[in-house]
This record gives C-alpha cells, structure tokens and sequence, in this order.
C-alpha cells in the first residue's frame, strides 16, 4: 500500500491532491495535514479518492507515508525537514528557503525545480565551479504585497537574503542557490504592474558557454504568489518516486 502524505492543502497541495485523484499519480491513499483543519476539510470533502485526514504531524508520521510532499511554509519545513529525513521518508520540499539554513541528510530529501526549469543544465555547469547566475523576478505588485504603480526594483542582492526576505515569493532563488552553492545567485526582484504572469529570467556564464532561460507563469488563482509550475513539478517528482 503507498501513502502520500500532504503537508499543506492550499494553492499548491490542492493542484496535487486533484492530480492524485485524476491518477496522474498512482498511490492508494492521501493523507492530509493542516494546521487549519477546515482547509483539510474542505480538499478532502472535494476528492473523489481515499483521504485522510490527521489532526497532527506526529500522526502523519505514525502513519509512514510512502512519500510526504511539504507544501506548506518555510517555517513548516524548517519544523518538520529534519524529523522526515530522520524517520527516512522520501520528502518533496516545496519551501525550498528553509533548506538554506537547515543541515540534514538530503539522501531521501528532493527540491523540485519549482517554478522554473533548466535546473540540471545549471547543476551540470556549476560542477566546473566557474558560473556566474543571475535571476531576475518581475512579478505584479499584488503578488509582492506592494502598492506600486510603475515598475520598481524592491531587492538586489544575493539569493539566500532574497529567499529570507520574501520566504513565499522568492523559493526560485532558494532553488538557484542550492543548485549552483558555493557559487553564488545575484538576484534583483521587480514589482510590476505590467506584469499579469510571474516572470523569471535566469542568466548564466560558465566557463564552456552561456544560457538564458525565461519562465513566465500564471499566478494561481488562489494564491497570485504561487505559480501553477510550481504544483505541476511536485506532481512530475511524485510520480518519479512513487516508480521506485
Ligand atoms: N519551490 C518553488 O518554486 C515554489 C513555488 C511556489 C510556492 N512555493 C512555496 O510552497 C509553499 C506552499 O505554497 P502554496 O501556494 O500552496 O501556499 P498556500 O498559502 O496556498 O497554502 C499553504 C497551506 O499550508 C498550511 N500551513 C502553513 N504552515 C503550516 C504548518 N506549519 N503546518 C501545517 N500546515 C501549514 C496553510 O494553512 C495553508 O493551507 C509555500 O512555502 C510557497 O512559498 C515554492
């Protein structure tokens, strides 16, 4: 019998818990964690397929899913990250900030590409140590929780800092930075009314080329931070794993 465990029945967990009804994943039973039980309750009310719900995460647990997808917060992952790879769970961690400032044995541990792609391209460059990555995040105001009318740069800096900064908005960065580290991600993030997708643009020289990749996502409509990208790469890691 193979469990998945949900952490999170939002924007991202409800796009998955519909892929696992519509048996694009093949697994036997959901079960669903949040702490705000009626948004459990309304995911599982709205599933055709066998789900249950726990009132605890020491109960998802008990219960040794075969995989757990965190789809819930950095501060969620920072709590829950070490106590899953402990028990030795597979782990898809969408909240991929929390990671940066977490040491735990990433044997079972997976980061999907999230809202972008082109991540073992990158990987495979960054193993020569000479690269230089650069992201550029133009997203609409309302997605940054800004007011702004015309087109403003709200951070430049590095990718570690941009992740802590806006730990819902810029998990790409935190991505890009587990990917490329030690070398570094220079990130600059725009809020642009123009912009009706979230874009993200990544830049990168290395020592045998270049690449340039560009991602523009529909926000999902119940959370314009989240882009559906996002929720379909966790769905495309699931099924890999479930194959195991
Ligand atoms: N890796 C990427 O590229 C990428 C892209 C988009 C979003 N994300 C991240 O994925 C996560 C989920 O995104 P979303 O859009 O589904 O968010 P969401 O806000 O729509 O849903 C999150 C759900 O998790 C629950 N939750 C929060 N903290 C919890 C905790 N400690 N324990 C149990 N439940 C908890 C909330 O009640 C909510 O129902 C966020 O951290 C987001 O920043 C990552």
């Amino acid at each position: 019998m193979k469990n998945v465990g949900l952490i999170g029945c939002g924007a991202i967990g409800t796009v998955l818990a519909e892929a696992i009804e519509r048996k694009l994943v093949v697994c036997d039973e959901l079960i669903l964690f949040d702490f705000d039980v009626p948004k459990a309750e309304q995911l599982k009310k709205a599933l055709n397929f066998p789900t249950t719900i726990v009132s605890s995460f020491d109960e998802l647990l008990k219960r040794k899913p075969a995989v757990i997808v965190e789809a819930a917060s950095q501060q969620a992952a920072k709590d829950y990250v070490p106590r899953i790879a402990s028990a030795g769970i597979e782990l898809i961690v969408m909240s991929t900030g929390a990671l940066l400032d977490l040491n735990v044995d990433m044997t079972k541990v997976h980061v999907p590409s999230g809202a972008i792609g082109g991540i073992d391209a990158i990987a495979s460059a960054a193993l020569t140590g000479d690269i230089q990555v650069t992201l550029t995040t133009r997203k609409n105001p309302k997605a940054l929780e800004t007011q702004d009318k015309q087109p403003k740069i709200i951070y430049e800096g590095y990718a570690e800092e941009a992740a802590r900064q806006f730990p819902r908005e810029m998990n790409v960065a935190a991505t890009l930075a587990l990917t490329v580290k030690p070398s570094r991600v220079k990130v600059t993030v725009i809020a642009d009314p123009n912009m009706k997708r979230n874009t993200h643009e990544i830049a990168v020289t290395w020592k045998f080329g270049e690449m340039l990749l560009r991602f523009a996502n529909d926000p999902h409509p119940d959370n314009p931070r989240t882009s559906a990208l996002a929720a379909w790469s966790a769905i495309k890691l699931l099924q890999t794993l479930l194959k195991q």
